[in-house]
């Protein structure tokens, strides 16, 4: 009974969180995406809505059901994931971003407003691309940001590549995958690399990962100012 009266972890931390894959369209029935489910994303969610967060998620296109107690913006692309990302950070001061999303790197610059026709088959329509905003450098480089934590799917080189990309992005705290071995699975296996090196969460389920993962975000948090 006295346990419950206790604080929780994240008690009276405003969380916003990013997941799922982003969408960009190639014309109005066609688009650009990949294999992210969310289920990371939405696992991440949970855990801190458990840990007493007020949750956040701006959500790519997923079949996923909101987790209880949490608030959902939906999106499509990479800049409307940007854009949603900006104004909930204007609206309210938010303690921690997590980044988990699988954004679009590259947006389709020649998007056709109609739906293109087969015209012959020598004549293949010519895609161009460009950069989407990248949501995660941007956020970490503002002034007054929240506490951020990257994610990274790779599919070699983790160690390596973990480290630097947490460097490059200027995070506290960056969590890594195999990107293929996990995408749409129900279990997955962490690294977490911070200033000091890195920590392994071993092989399990992503709502068990989750659970430990708020509770080392929420351990770091608790060491900076609230
Ligand atoms: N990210 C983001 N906005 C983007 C691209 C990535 O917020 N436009 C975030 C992801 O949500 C993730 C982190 O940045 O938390 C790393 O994403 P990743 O794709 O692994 O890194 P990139 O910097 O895009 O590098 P690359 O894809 O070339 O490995
Ligand atoms: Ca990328």
């Amino acid at each position: 009974i006295i346990a419950s009266f206790q604080p929780k972890l994240l008690t009276g931390r405003r969380v916003l969180i990013t997941a799922g894959p982003t969408f960009e369209p190639i014309d109005p029935v066609r688009g650009i995406t990949n294999l992210s489910s969310g289920k990371m994303g939405y696992a991440i969610a949970q855990a801190a809505r458990e840990a007493g967060a007020v949750v956040t998620l701006v959500s790519g296109p997923t079949a996923l059901e909101l987790p209880y107690g949490t608030s959902r913006i939906a999106v499509q692309t990479a800049q409307q994931m940007h854009d949603a990302v900006m104004s909930a950070l204007a609206g309210q001061k938010q303690d921690i971003f997590i980044a988990v999303a699988a954004v679009a790197d590259w947006k389709v610059a020649n998007a056709s407003t109609q739906k293109l026709k087969k015209t012959g088959e020598q004549d293949m329509p010519q895609l161009q691309f460009a950069q989407n905003p990248d949501i995660l450098a941007n956020v970490a480089a503002m002034p007054d940001r929240p506490y951020c934590v990257g994610f990274a799917a790779e599919s070699e080189n983790l160690l390596q590549f973990g480290a630097a990309k947490r460097a490059k992005k200027n995070v506290p705290l960056l969590v890594g995958n195999i990107g293929h071995h996990t995408f749409g699975q129900d279990d997955n296996e962490l690294v977490l690399f911070d200033e000091q090196g890195h920590k392994n969460l071993p092989r399990a389920d992503k709502q068990t990962l989750a659970t430990q993962l708020i509770a080392e975000i929420a351990s770091r948090v608790s060491n900076t100012n609230r």
